[in-house]
């Protein structure tokens, strides 16, 4: 069911940092800093040849990422998004097999305009997953 990992996540409690640390250190390609106020984050895209990094710095007040950077304040692997052909077909198997959709089940659109659904951690051996419709 799931195909391509389409990015990993890293919450940062310094974007800037975080960017500069990636693209020096590194060596890797990154974009610059984007407000996606909707989601709660400022992003930077570390764009590698076989998939993308996200690097994610709480934005506003009801960051979804906050709560994660107090319990891990110098950072750390937030989720990891698979690629699936058809959302509505993946949920529905999921809950079939037990799986816990966050939220309220619906997909909402992602940070690529793609609708996307996240699973509950503590059913994926710790990791936070999330699935976008490729
Ligand atoms: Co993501």
């Amino acid at each position: 069911m799931i195909g391509r990992v389409n990015h990993i996540a890293i919450a940062v409690p310094d974007l800037t940092a975080a960017a500069a640390s990636y693209r020096d250190t590194l060596g890797a390609a990154v974009s610059e800093p984007q407000a996606l106020p909707e989601h709660g984050v400022m992003v930077v895209f570390v764009e590698l040849p076989n998939t993308k990094v996200e690097l994610l710095e709480p934005l506003g007040e009801a960051s979804p990422i906050a709560a994660f950077l107090e319990k891990n304040p110098s950072g750390g692997m937030h989720h990891i998004c698979y690629e699936v052909d058809d959302i509505l077909v993946a949920r529905d198997r999921l809950a079939a097999s037990g799986a816990r959709v966050l939220g309220n089940g619906e997909p909402k659109i992602g940070a690529h305009g793609k609708p996307v659904l996240f699973l509950h951690p503590k059913d994926f051996f710790g990791t936070l997953i999330e699935l976008e419709q490729a």
